[in-house]
Parts: C-alpha cells; sequence; structure tokens
C-alpha cells in the first residue's frame, strides 16, 4: 500500500506499519489461549452481570436470551471484519491503525477519539457495575456507606423494598476503584498475563457454577410466554404478522421510541441495551504488537471470546429469567439476587466476590486498551509525545496512563450508569462501522494486500455489519443528551486534529518510527 498522500488523507504506509511492528519494543508473548482469556476477561463484565437484569424486567422479558442472539450475530460481523483486518494488519493500536493505514490520517484521528469514548468510558460503566456489587456484598456483612457516596449526581437510591431513601452526589466506590486499576498499570501490573487469566477463571467459574446450579432451580413456567405481549398494546387494527412486527421495531429503535417494552420491538430494544455485554472482543486487536503468530491467532482470540462468550449469555440469561419472575430483575445486582432467590447465602456471596474480580478485570483490560491506543496516537505525534514517555522503572506510559485514569473516574463517579453506557455504545458503534467500511475500502483499494483471514461472505457480511451498527447508533442518537454530547466532543476533536495534530504528525514530517521511543515492558 503506498503512502505519499497529503495532508488530512495522508496514509501510513504498511510495510512501515510492519517496520514498526518488528521493531517493536513491546514483548511478544501472547499466545493463541492468552489472546482468548484476554478477550473474554474483557467481554464478561457489568453487561451480564446488571443490564441483563434491566433489559429483561423492561424490554425483553423471557425473550432477553433471542436479544443476546440478535445482538451477538451483529458483533459476530464486526469480529470477522476485526479479525481480517487484524491478521492483516498485525500493529498495536487497533482500529486506529487499520484506518490510518487505509483511509487516512483525519479518518484514524476520529477513530481514535471514537475508541477513546469506547475504552474509557466503558471502564467507567464497569466501574459503576462494581459498585453496585461491592455495596451490595459489604451490605452482607452490615456495613453500609452513606447512600448519597454510592451514585452520581441525581441518582436515586433505593432500598431492598425500591422505595427511595437519598439522590446520589458521587459514586464513590466507583471512583476510587479506578484509582487502584490506574495504579495497578502504572505498575506494570498488566504485565501479567497469569493474573489475568486466574481472574478470568473465577470468572467464568462463577457464570458456569450460576448456570449449572440454577438450572437445577429453573420453572420453565416462567419462560412462558417467551415473549410477552407488548405494552401498551398496538392500536387496534395494527397488522401482527412478523414482517410488520419487525418492522415497526425497527422504526421505533430508530426513532428512539422506549415507550413500549416487550412484543417484538421490546425484544430488539433489548439487544440494544445489552450489545454492552458484548464489547470487549475487539480488545484484542489492540494487542497486535504482542501476540506471537497474530495471522492465526488474532482471528482465533477475537472470534473464539466472542462464541465462548455469547454461549455463556444466551444460558446465563436463561437461567436467569428461568429462577426469577421478569418484572423482578431490574436491580443493580440481578444475579447475586437470583441467586438468593433460591435460598443459597452462601453462593450468593461468591457470586458478588466472583463477580467483583471479574468486573475488576474488564477494567484493567479496558484502561490497558486505552492507554496502548494512546501510546500508539502519541508515537504517531497526533498528541503530545510526552503520552508515549515510559517510566524508567516500571516500563509503563505512566504519564498517559494517569490522564486516563483522571478522566475514567470522574467519568465513573459524576455519570449515571445509562448515560456512560449510552455513550460507550455511541462510540463504538461508530467504530465498529468504521471497521466494517475499511474493510471494504481495503479490499477495492488494495486487493493485493495478504490476508492471512479473510471474512467470509463478502461484501454481505461489512455491508450487513455495518448497516446494522448504524440502525443501532441512529437509535441511541435519537436520545437529545446522548446526541448533542457525541455531536460537539466530535466537533471538538476535528478542531484539535487541525489546530495541533496535522501539523505534528510524525507522517508529516517524514519520520517513520521514532528511534528515540525508549523501551516499553508489558
Ligand atoms: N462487555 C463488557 C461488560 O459487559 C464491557 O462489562
Amino acid at each position: 500500500m503506498s503512502g505519499g498522500n497529503t495532508g488530512i488523507f495522508r496514509r501510513k504506509p504498511v510495510d512501515h506499519i510492519q517496520h514498526e511492528h518488528e521493531r517493536s519494543e513491546l514483548k511478544r508473548a501472547l499466545g493463541p489461549v492468552n489472546l482468548l482469556l484476554l478477550g473474554i476477561g474483557c467481554i464478561i463484565g457489568t453487561g451480564i452481570f446488571v443490564l441483563t437484569g434491566r433489559a429483561a424486567a423492561q424490554f425483553s422479558g423471557p425473550a432477553i436470551m433471542i436479544s443476546f442472539v440478535i445482538t451477538g450475530v451483529l458483533c459476530a460481523f464486526v469480529a470477522l471484519c476485526y479479525a481480517e483486518l487484524a491478521s492483516a494488519l498485525p500493529v498495536s493500536g487497533s482500529a486506529y491503525s487499520y484506518t490510518y493505514a487505509s483511509m487516512g490520517e483525519l479518518t484514524a484521528w476520529i477513530m481514535g477519539l471514537l475508541l477513546l469514548l469506547e475504552y474509557g468510558l466503558a471502564a467507567a460503566t464497569v466501574a459503576v457495575g462494581w459498585s453496585g456489587y461491592f455495596n451490595s456484598l459489604i451490605g452482607d456483612i452490615g456495613i453500609h456507606l452513606p447512600a448519597i457516596l454510592t451514585a452520581a449526581p441525581g441518582v436515586e437510591v433505593k432500598d431492598a423494598t425500591g422505595a427511595v431513601i437519598a439522590t446520589g452526589v458521587v459514586n464513590l466506590p466507583a471512583l476510587v476503584v479506578i484509582w487502584l486499576v490506574t495504579g495497578l498499570l502504572v505498575l506494570g501490573v498488566s504485565e501479567s498475563a497469569t493474573v489475568n487469566n486466574i481472574i478470568v477463571f473465577i470468572k467464568l467459574a462463577v457464570v458456569i457454577a450460576f448456570i449449572g446450579i440454577g438450572a437445577g432451580y429453573v420453572d420453565t413456567a416462567l419462560w412462558s410466554p417467551l415473549v410477552p405481549p407488548q405494552s401498551p398494546p398496538p392500536p387496534e387494527g395494527t397488522s401482527m404478522d412478523i414482517a410488520s412486527q419487525i418492522w415497526r421495531a425497527l422504526v421505533a429503535v430508530v426513532t428512539g421510541d422506549n415507550s413500549s417494552r416487550y412484543g417484538l420491538t421490546g425484544v430488539i430494544h433489548g439487544a440494544a441495551v445489552i450489545f454492552f455485554a458484548y464489547l470487549g472482543f475487539e480488545a484484542v486487536s489492540t494487542a497486535g504488537a504482542e501476540a506471537r503468530n497474530p495471522a492465526k491467532d488474532m482471528p482465533f482470540g477475537i472470534i473464539g471470546s466472542l462464541i465462548v462468550c455469547t454461549i455463556l449469555y444466551i444460558l446465563t440469561s436463561g437461567v436467569l429469567v428461568g429462577i426469577v419472575p421478569y418484572t423482578m430483575l431490574d436491580n443493580p445486582a440481578p444475579i447475586a439476587m437470583a441467586v438468593d432467590h433460591i435460598g443459597l447465602p452462601w453462593f450468593s456471596v461468591l457470586v458478588k466476590i466472583g463477580a467483583l474480580a471479574g468486573l475488576s478485570s474488564v477494567m484493567l483490560v479496558l484502561l490497558y486498551g486505552q492507554t496502548r491506543i494512546f501510546y500508539t496516537v502519541a508515537r504517531d505525534g497526533l498528541v503530545p509525545t510526552s503520552l508515549s514517555v515510559v517510566h524508567p522503572k516500571f516500563k509503563t506510559p505512566y504519564i498517559n496512563i494517569i490522564i486516563t485514569g483522571i478522566a475514567a473516574s470522574i467519568a465513573a463517579g459524576f455519570l449515571s450508569l445509562n448515560a456512560l453506557s449510552d455513550l460507550t455504545n455511541v462510540g463504538s458503534l461508530a467504530a465498529f462501522g468504521l471497521v466494517c467500511i475499511t474493510v471494504i475500502y481495503l479490499r477495492v483499494s488494495h486487493p493485493e494486500l495478504k490476508r492471512p483471514f479473510r471474512t467470509p461472505l463478502y461484501p454481505v457480511v461489512p455491508i450487513a455489519g455495518a448497516l446494522m451498527c448504524l440502525l443501532l447508533l441512529l437509535s441511541l442518537m435519537a436520545t437529545p443528551d446522548t446526541r448533542n454530547f457525541f455531536l460537539i466532543y466530535l466537533a471538538f476533536g476535528i478542531v484539535v486534529y487541525f489546530l495541533y495534530s496535522m501539523k505534528n504528525s510524525k507522517l508529516a514530517k517524514g519520520v517513520v518510527v521514532d528511534p528515540e521511543a525508549p523501551p516499553m515492558g508489558r
């Protein structure tokens, strides 16, 4: 792929990227199983442990299982696209680098902005989920933080009976846990794939035990009707054939009409809510430069982790709505609540501890991914190179980690779960859609590029993936606050590009790789 383009369309030539890959100071230590566990470690988190309850109670009912299938299909399309790019361009920095090599610098910069929303805010979202399980666990041993310190400003705090007892001022546990994770990252704890693997095993054990033990308590009567009738019911005379129902559901999604629950419309809304649960499979692609055999192992890690989690999600949600009537599931810790429901207090405590460990690993991988993207962007000169400065002792990009940590902790402490997950989903869906388009762009512009993994059923898969992303993106943008924040954020980012990044870009100055860059450990 030739470089040589100028201005906002200048592209980073692939041979430069591969040269950087060869010269990268990052150790290539990650094998297929490590990459698979990295993916699973990032995927299973607040989505399944918290948002599933809300989606089932408010939108999907027992058909939450179907919602998980729908979103799983969308993510499979995107994962196949990611896998093709990750095998063809095995570089650190993920989708940012893919767009830099194909669509040019400005698009890459926009991708960087989207990934910042995806990773940074997702970490904050997970911290809020962590806080819910933490408060529940310490509550079991009789410790209760002042209610105003357990939720973001304006968020109502309820007691066990559902009565409002306070309005939040700051979500202190969420804020503090981000600081702890930031500290670990500065010390280079993410170096230890072993620690990550142990935590992932604990999390998997909790989820599998919940499925295994819970299955014995499932009352299949609670699965019926699988799709509860729409509420409020559609106006009389409305066609109820399946094609009309799907059409109405799509229109409701795009127009942001959240008023109706259940019915097919509800099932699709539920799918949009639990989209967050799937985020993370693409985090594997941020470790491209550290993979031993990226061409084979990256597709394995990305697609494998998605398949494992999709199966676990469908089973977990099926057991959940088979144990507790779905109307009762809108709870900050619904999985623990289900275990309480079947009267196994010891297991409930284990679930909470497992969830806390699991959510911690998600935060670690998300913030780690964010700092690696920043590191790559800084080495390209698009943000100040101090963000790629590596600590002499810990060998981590500490300035970058600390700035990321401050921003994520403020978001975690002061924004609601719904606002955070909406903004995360917006950034991620836009980034995912751009990845699908990048696959098409590269196939057309550079058919000769070596692609050890090729997306099957091209161009159906990337086109379907991009359209599904667009659909869900539009549904989220229908909320004025989300739309305004997103558009102002993007506009601000683009101004920064023209004022700073365009002039300081290493590519613009003809520098391929920063020879002065100090070595960084993993
Ligand atoms: N998928 C991750 C979670 O649910 C981000 O927490």
